[in-house]
């Protein structure tokens, strides 16, 4: 008795002193519903053998981990069904090759205390992480395609490999929701060093965060049509940053520190044609900097708005040269001592109701006035995603433990619903375990909830309530009413539909968070609409059928993805998508798919508030994002695609519009619009005295007509749709300002209350049509 209280005592002191981070220790109880018995999600590496002494070769134990149950990795083409959290506790673990994570696979570091991967100084691969492979001359996964990654709490070291030797520390080409967090990549600084941290060559993303890169002839080397990067630091890298290639970037808080260069952007401008579409920087600072940024973009470079670039609220201290052009010509002088960029363009510049080519601008131009209550010490809040490892294990709560089945087929609303209320009461943090839960009413989230996913676990509406359209019913529900007071914070999970849900709104933001509070939250929280199994809404329900404009009824599947109401208000989103398939993940040749969700994102709140970090919405019927009425709004790289199908049918069906809802009404807004296929979603509408809408970053894509990628290159004239961007009812001095806006397949790249004002063709880019700036005026 008496021996075992004292070893008792003595396990709860070692716990409080070394507190392993609780999602080491919580019970592991997720399941992945197709899958064989026995599948395991969670992983620990240690589990698989692998020790993490510094001393014995790890590599196999760790891709042990990551293969058990036979994953989908070496050539399979994409799933949902087996996904894996592979959990690193903290010690080195020393690798000789890549480690290879599976798709749907995620890779997490102790985050109290982030494990180091430690290259051996023979260390044969294409990055310590290798996210993509080149087993045979093209990518494992096909860049686009590949989605739902994560890995976080990292510390890579590359410095036992010869500074001469070609080493990378991670090759990361993949696509939306996907996210790098808190990874330090540690390479030798010798002169003669040519290993590069991070790099990137294809894909669409995606949002990366909190990385610092230490040593290495470049930090990162990147291409990828657009991205949100944050909080990045680089120190002591001969350059910074590689630009590949892009079409649309957002970089937020860099901080650049004795770097030879900081930003290179002139791949291609040697050949005479300039790779790097755009990219937006703001809130930075450089340090002891050579060049700041080295751009291809002249006057007379090709493509004609090739290098565009905005950078607004960038610090240098000791940067002798901010922007040097082609031929090493001064484009921005820098400083020996301190100097702050308030705001500079170069590009295209339009403002108020726009015009023909304006001609190419590259100079100081005045900074977009922010609203005080979006910023922090100057800058725009950020908040990166909590992993709230101060939290003991005692403080989370199971949904599985409390009887939750999340197979895919048991009805689990009732109990989802009192472990959120009861553990919300408790000051606890409810834990969905993977899992696909499916839900026959709405979810109600009170104030105070935090909801933390393991590795993706899956919210599924599901049955007749969610089925009418006439009568639309939330899924999730945060805040009861329109302006309920409350902060609530939604980490790592995906809500979807299953079978016919036309009524289904996948996401009721009502609440409101006042100023001057912690913003709620939701950090890899997605939308994801069909296309993977449980959905039932995959290539055996809704095959694509080019050309014929029928519509299935079993494939109408969604109303709208994200309603943030009237009352609502302080939202803080970080990589969020709201995604309707396109195809079929979990189909062997990701066959695509026709199915229909009416709207994306509808934001209507008067009060605002609200950071869009990182954000996707794509393939909806009506638009991709709605503003109305409302303000006060920071959007980083907002990305969108319109429906694949379109026009057969256009987007006068399914949905009809809805006044109350403010739907564009294509019938009467497309009455004497003489361009093709005008009838389409819009990017963005942004409508009803709006203002105070900060764009930064801004890639509005519609690729096809009726299945087809013919109509969306400039030799085929960009005729996939008629328009893409609409401001209608903005008042003088509204501020709705765009940032290298890039459109794809569109005409009339913006018109304002239906007139065009901005032409595709008068700001040719790599590929898409951009334009540096435009204000509403
Ligand atoms: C749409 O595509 C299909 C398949 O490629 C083709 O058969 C059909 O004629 C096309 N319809 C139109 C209107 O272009
Ligand atoms: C909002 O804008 C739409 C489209 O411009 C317009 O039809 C509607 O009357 C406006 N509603 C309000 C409440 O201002």
């Amino acid at each position: 008795m008496r021996l075992a209280s004292l070893l008792l005592a003595a396990v709860s002191l070692a716990s409080t002193v070394v507190d392993a981070y609780w999602l080491q220790d919580i019970a592991h109880r997720g399941t992945a519903p197709f899958t064989p018995a026995g599948y395991q999600v969670f992983r620990n590496v240690k589990d698989y053998g692998a020790k993490g002494d510094g001393v014995t070769d790890d590599t196999d134990a760790i891709n042990r981990a990551i293969n058990a149950g036979n994953p989908c990795n070496r050539g399979c083409a994409s799933t949902t069904m087996t996904p894996a959290l592979v959990y690193f506790p903290s010690g080195t673990y020393l690798i000789s090759r890549s480690i290879q994570p599976a798709y749907m696979t995620m890779l997490h570091g102790d985050a109290s205390s982030p494990p180091t991967l430690k290259a051996t100084s023979d260390f044969a691969g294409f990055g310590l992480i290798d996210g993509n492979p080149y087993y045979t001359s093209t990518l494992n996964w096909k860049a686009v395609n590949v989605f739902f990654r994560q890995v976080r709490n990292f510390i890579i070291d590359t410095t036992a490999i010869p500074p001469g030797t070609p080493a990378t520390g991670m090759h990361w080409p993949t696509s939306q929701a996907t996210s790098l967090q808190n990874i330090v990549f540690n390479m030798p600084t010798a002169s003669n060093v040519v290993h590069v941290g991070l790099f990137i060559e294809e894909g669409s993303g995606g949002l990366l965060t909190d990385l610092t890169f230490n040593g290495g002839a470049a930090g990162a080397s990147m291409g990828n049509q657009q991205y949100t990067m944050k909080n990045l630091k680089f120190n002591n890298c001969k350059t910074a940053i590689i630009q590949l290639w892009d079409w649309g970037w957002t970089y937020v808080g860099l901080s650049i520190n004795n770097c030879g260069v900081g930003i290179d952007l002139s791949a291609g401008g040697s050949a005479g044609k300039v790779e790097t579409g755009s990219i937006t920087l703001i809130d930075s600072t450089l340090t002891n900097v050579g060049i700041g940024i080295l751009t291809a973009w002249g006057q007379n470079t090709t493509p004609d708005t090739a290098g565009s670039m905005v950078l607004e609220n960038i610090q240098l201290n000791n940067v002798p040269i901010a922007i040097q052009g082609p031929n090493s010509v001064t484009m921005l002088a820098g400083s020996s001592t301190s100097m702050t960029i308030a705001a500079w363009a170069n590009g295209h510049v339009y403002s108020g109701s726009g015009g023909g080519n304006p001609g190419e601008t590259a100079k100081l131009i005045a900074p977009n006035n922010r609203p005080g209550v979006l910023l922090s010490n100057g800058r725009y809040y950020t908040r990166s995603k909590p992993q709230y490892e101060q939290r003991p294990v005692g403080d989370f709560v199971s949904v599985r433990a409390a009887g939750a089945r999340g197979d895919a087929a048991t009805d689990d609303t009732a109990v989802l619903q009192s472990v959120i209320d009861s553990a919300t009461k408790q000051n606890k943090i409810v834990f969905l375990d993977h899992g696909m839960y499916r839900i026959t009413s709405t979810l109600r989230i009170p104030p105070g909830a935090k909801i933390v996913g393991e590795s993706y676990p899956t919210i599924l509406s599901s049955g007749g309530f969610f089925n009418d359209m006439n009568s639309p019913k939330p899924v999730l529900q945060i805040g009861q009413s329109s302006g309920q007071v409350g902060q609530v914070e939604l980490v790592d999970f995906i809500v979807s539909t299953q079978n016919a849900q036309a009524g289904a709104v996948l996401f009721e933001w009502n609440l409101m968070t006042p100023n001057g509070q912690t913003p709620s939250g939701m950090w890899d929280v997605h939308a994801r609409i069909g296309g993977f199994t449980g959905s039932q809404q995959q290539v055996a329900q809704c095959l694509k059928s080019p050309g014929d404009a029928t519509v299935r009824k079993e494939c109408i599947v969604a109303f709208m993805a994200m309603h943030v109401t009237k009352g609502a208000g302080g939202l803080y989103m970080e990589n969020v998508w709201l995604w309707t398939a396109d195809h079929d993940i979990d189909d062997a040749a990701n066959t695509q798919i026709t199915i229909y969700s009416g709207r994306g994102l509808f934001i209507e709140s008067t009060a605002g508030t609200f950071w869009l970090y990182g954000t996707g919405s794509e393939h909806h019927v009506l638009y991709q994002y709605q503003l109305s009425a409302t303000q006060n709004i920071f959007m980083g790289q907002i990305q969108t695609e319109t429906p694949y199908f379109a026009p057969q049918p256009n987007a006068l069906v399914p949905f009809p519009p809805q006044s109350s809802l403010q739907d564009p009404d294509f019938s009467a807004s497309c009455a004497g619009v003489q361009e093709r296929n005008c009838a389409a979603a819009w990017g963005l509408r942004v409508i009803n005295n709006s203002k105070n809408i900060l764009v930064y970053g801004a890639g509005l894509y519609s690729f096809f007509t009726n299945y087809s990628t013919d109509c969306s290159t400039f030799a085929a004239g960009q005729t996939c749709q008629a328009r893409m961007t609409s401001l209608e009812g903005i008042a003088q001095g509204s501020q709705v300002n765009i940032y290298n806006l890039n459109t794809i397949g569109a005409r009339q790249m913006i018109t304002r209350d239906g007139r065009q004002v901005v032409w595709y063709a008068d700001n040719v880019n790599v590929f898409p049509s951009c334009v540096a700036v435009y204000r509403s005026g």
